[in-house]
């Protein structure tokens, strides 16, 4: 079956809607082939620092794509990714062919134009359910950079409107495409390779501690309000917008126990599509300077099949313990109880996990096909809940149970309170 964009989908629909032969749209796709300008699927970028300028140049390289709008707080970043993408497109590209990449200080302009099939929010945590959640409901396909929400509301905020509106959900943990070992290993414990699975042990980089609280004036360029957002407001320092703080800051993020937890709770839950049902442990909160989420956790925990659980610092992996042996990935490679384990060839008939071998391009051939991409939104939302109920249970310092089915804590009034988050009413669309 030929594939369609969903903007040319749209369009089709709406130029029925008006009457008019809704072929002259389509033709031309099929007349040029599947990377023909009219075909090729056009994004924005929403935050283009460190993580948003890696993923810019990475879908700037696809001959499948094309980047129309670039939008960042700080002027300089989002002029000089504006730069990189023409620059490049004037000399790879024939002229005619494609259009110029503008720059916008406010997404929301992006979100506006019906000429952009899909938006790439690569913010700080803070603003990645709000962003992401006005570019599905404004029609877009959304690739979002990891951690998801800052809260599980926020979570289950950004799952219905992603089912509600059909939008491909593509999550920015990059290692299910690019790091293929990942996918094997958790394809030897769903077919059963280490036998009945036992236990679940994760490992992830410790969060930092410090950070300079004196006030310091907005730099020349930064829309700082655009920049906290849905966040408390606060004086400006430099160390809660460049350096450690948009990742160690509670206003706007977990820490690393989401947030670079995320790489390997990913996995886990590739490997065993559950979450604990029981979380108790310890962490500390920093109490000196302005870095305040949770460093030194210690989880623990168990899924209602008996499965235990463990989440604690250092290094990034997931080892999956089984009667029969042991299979630990990480981002940079992967460990066996055997050598003959990590020789496994997965049989035609047994459980396949790998789509694609680059993160990219299979959220762009699933906005074209609408098929679901390597990340989908469920899976997301439920490896990112068990950072948060990890974070909840060391702030509450007691045990918390969750009920898989009502999505819910139960037993603690503070703690089903602590799984939303006030946010600026500005802002808030929960
Ligand atoms: N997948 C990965 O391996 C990986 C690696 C690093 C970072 N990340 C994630 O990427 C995200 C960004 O991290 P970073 O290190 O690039 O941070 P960064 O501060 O370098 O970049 C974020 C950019 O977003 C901009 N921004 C903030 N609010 C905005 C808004 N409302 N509209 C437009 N732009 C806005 C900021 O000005 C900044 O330039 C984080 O969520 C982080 O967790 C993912």
């Amino acid at each position: 079956m030929k594939s369609i964009s969903r903007r040319n989908f749209l369009k089709g629909a709406v130029t029925l809607g008006g009457m008019v032969s809704v072929f002259p749209e389509i033709l031309p796709s099929s007349v040029f082939g599947a990377n023909a300008p009219s075909n090729r699927v056009t994004l924005g970028h929403i935050g283009v620092g460190g993580q948003g300028g890696g993923v810019m140049n990475g879908m700037l390289h696809l001959e499948e794509t094309q980047i129309l709008a670039v939008c960042d707080c700080f002027k300089d970043r989002r002029e000089s990714r504006a730069k990189t993408v023409n620059d490049h497109y004037a000399s790879k590209r024939e002229k005619g062919t494609y259009k110029s990449c503008e720059a916008y200080r406010d997404f929301r302009e992006i979100l506006a134009r019906p000429d952009i099939d899909a938006v790439v929010v690569a913010t700080p945590d803070h603003w990645h359910v709000p962003a992401a959640a006005l570019a599905v409901r404004a029609g877009k396909d959304v690739y979002v950079e990891k951690p998801l929400g800052v809260s599980i509301a926020e979570n289950k905020l950004m799952r219905d409107v992603v089912r509600q509106y059909g939008a491909i959900f593509q999550y920015g943990t990059q290692q299910r495409c690019f790091s293929q070992h990942c996918g094997f290993a958790a394809e030897l414990v769903r077919n059963g390779y280490i036998g009945e699975l036992r236990s679940i042990d994760v490992i992830a980089p410790n969060g930092a501690t410090g950070g300079k609280q004196d006030p310091q004036p907005v730099p020349d360029g930064l829309d700082y309000e655009m920049w906290l957002g849905p966040a408390p407001v606060t004086p400006y320092t430099t160390d809660r917008v460049v350096g450690g703080g948009r990742w160690h800051i509670y206003d706007y993020a977990l820490g690393f126990i989401a947030g670079w937890g995320a790489h390997p709770l990913d996995i886990a839950h590739w490997g065993y599509p559950h979450i604990p049902v029981e979380y108790e442990g310890t962490g500390r909160i920093p109490e000196d300077g302005l870095f305040d989420t949770v460093v030194d956790w210690d989880i623990k925990g168990r899924y209602s099949s008996g499965v235990t659980f463990t989440l604690k610092p250092g290094g990034d992996k997931t080892t999956f313990t089984g009667t029969e042996g042991w299979v630990a990935p990480s981002r940079g490679g992967i460990t066996a109880s055997s050598e003959s384990l990590l020789k496994v060839k997965i049989k035609p008939d047994e459980i396949h996990l790998l789509q694609d071998n680059h993160h990219y391009l299979n959220f762009v051939k699933a906005v074209k096909t609408r098929q679901t991409p390597a990340s989908d939104i469920d899976s997301a939302v439920q490896s990112d809940f068990i950072s948060h109920l990890g974070d909840i249970c060391i702030r509450t310092g007691r045990k918390i149970k969750w009920d898989t089915e009502r999505e819910t804590i139960v037993g603690d009034t503070e703690a089903v309170r602590m799984m939303n988050r006030a946010r600026r009413e500005s802002w808030g669309l929960i």
